[in-house]
């Protein structure tokens, strides 16, 4: 991982915590839902869902440009325009774990990211 960025209000989940939330989403990856997982603001879970399965659809939405470092997988994101999204990434979501600075328009994004019905 990248050092945390304090300015951008980065704190790293512990191994532990990483881990757990890892499991669990690749648990509800393995069950019925078929569906890439949708990282908000939550770079250290992107990394720990890919270590723990390399072929684990997910996308990282994510403010700080390191992280292009994952290519393709990594999309811009800024809570400021959460609207400003590549439209093919729109409501093509079932899963979607978000952890933005003071949990800003979580609802908002969620809404535009998930599946629809
Ligand atoms: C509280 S941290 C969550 C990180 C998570 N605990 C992890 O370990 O992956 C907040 C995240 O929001 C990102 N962030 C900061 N400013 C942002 C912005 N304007 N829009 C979207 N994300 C932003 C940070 O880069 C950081 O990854």
């Amino acid at each position: 991982m990248v050092s945390e960025e304090w300015r951008l209000s980065q704190f790293w989940y512990s191994v532990e915590t990483a881990k757990t939330v890892a499991k669990e989403v690749l648990k509800l990856c393995n069950g019925s839902v078929i569906s890439p997982v949708a990282c908000i603001a939550c770079p250290t879970l992107y990394a720990y869902l890919k270590n723990m399965d390399p072929n684990a659809p997910a996308q990282l939405f994510e403010y700080d440009k390191r992280f292009e470092q994952y290519g393709c997988d990594y999309t811009f994101y800024d809570y400021n325009h959460p609207e400003e999204l590549p439209l093919e990434l729109k409501h093509s979501f079932k899963i979607v774990v978000a952890d933005p600075p003071y949990l800003v328009r979580v609802k908002l994004i969620a809404e535009i990211l998930f599946a629809e019905k």
